[in-house]
Order: C-alpha cells, then structure tokens, then sequence
C-alpha cells in the first residue's frame, strides 16, 4: 500500500485530490505542472486535427468552413506545446522519451517541421477544396508521428 505511512488524514485528502482530476496519477507538483500543460494542449490538437483527418480520408463530407476553422486553431497550437519541456520533466506519468533532452536540437527540428506543416494545412485550405487539403494534411500527419516515433514512448 503506496500511501501506508501517511496519516489517514492526508491519505483521505490525498484521495480526494485524485479524484478530483479524475486521474490514478498523483498531483503534478512540478513548477509550472508542465505534464500536465502540455499534454493539455497536445489534447487540444487532436480535437483539432481529428476532424481535418475524416475529411481528409473520406469519412465525412468535406466542409471547408469546417476545415478552415480547425486548421487554424491548430496552426494556433502548434507553437504552444514546446515552452514546456523543461530540464527534469520526465516524471509520471509522461510519455516523454530521454531523446527529447539528450538531442535537443533533433527536438527542435521536428518542432519546427511540425509547424511549418501545420503553417502549409492552414493556408492549404483556403483554397477550399478537398485536393489541396488531402496532401497538406498528410505532411502533417506524418510530422505528428515521426515525432512520435522518436520522442513519445
Ligand atoms: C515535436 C514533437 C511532437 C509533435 C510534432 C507532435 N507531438 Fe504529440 N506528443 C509529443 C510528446 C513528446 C508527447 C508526450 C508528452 C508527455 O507525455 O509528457 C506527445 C503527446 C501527445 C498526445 C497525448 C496527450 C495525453 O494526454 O497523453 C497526443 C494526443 C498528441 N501528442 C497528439 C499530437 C498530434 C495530433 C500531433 C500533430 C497534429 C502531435 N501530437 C505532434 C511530441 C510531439
């Protein structure tokens, strides 16, 4: 039993706090919770990106306010996950790989990538039309998932 030696005071306010964010993971305690902030936003992207994707792949119409106003807010997004990395942000229960730290600068390159790409999808769909989206978004994709490959666990 994890919380033993604790009085049961703090182990119920403890179990409190955990349910109160709906989470088995203990509170982030780390200055600025930065876990927690970026994985925030990186949900905030997918709930972007998602919907672009269905048009993307046929699985809904395609609708270029829609697009549009999606494409944008990831464009928005794309910059704000990479403020918070700091040194010794790899505690629980982060997905983060070492490499993000031991090759900062291969980070930042595909950081930069990702935002060029995201930059292109939201000019891209201006155009309104589903052929200029399905290329732009597919460069997306794959920046969303090299990074993956090689920083995310
Ligand atoms: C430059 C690298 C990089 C790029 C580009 C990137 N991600 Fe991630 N992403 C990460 C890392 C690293 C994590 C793990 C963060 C952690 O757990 O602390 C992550 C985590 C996530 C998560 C999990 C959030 C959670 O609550 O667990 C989602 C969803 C996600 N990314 C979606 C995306 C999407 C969608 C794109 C592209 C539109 C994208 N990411 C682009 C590096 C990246």
């Amino acid at each position: 039993m994890r919380f033993a030696s604790l009085p049961r005071v703090a182990i119920l306010s403890l179990g409190l706090a955990i349910t109160a964010c709906n989470s088995a993971a203990p509170p982030d305690t780390f200055p600025g919770q930065p876990v927690t902030e970026r994985n925030k936003i990186f949900k905030q992207m997918i709930r972007a990106f998602e919907p672009i994707g269905l048009m993307a792949r046929g699985k809904e119409p395609f609708a270029a306010d829609k697009a549009i106003a999606s494409a944008t807010e990831l464009k928005q997004l794309s910059t704000l996950p990479w403020n918070h990395f700091p040194a010794g942000s790899d505690y629980a229960p982060t997905k983060a790989k070492a490499a993000i730290w031991e090759k900062p600068t291969e980070f930042k390159r595909a950081q930069d990538e990702f935002v060029a790409a995201a930059d292109k999808l939201a000019s891209a769909v201006q155009a309104r039309e589903l052929d200029t989206l399905q290329p732009a978004y597919e460069a997306v994709h794959q920046s969303c998932s090299s990074c993956h490959k090689a920083f995310r666990s």
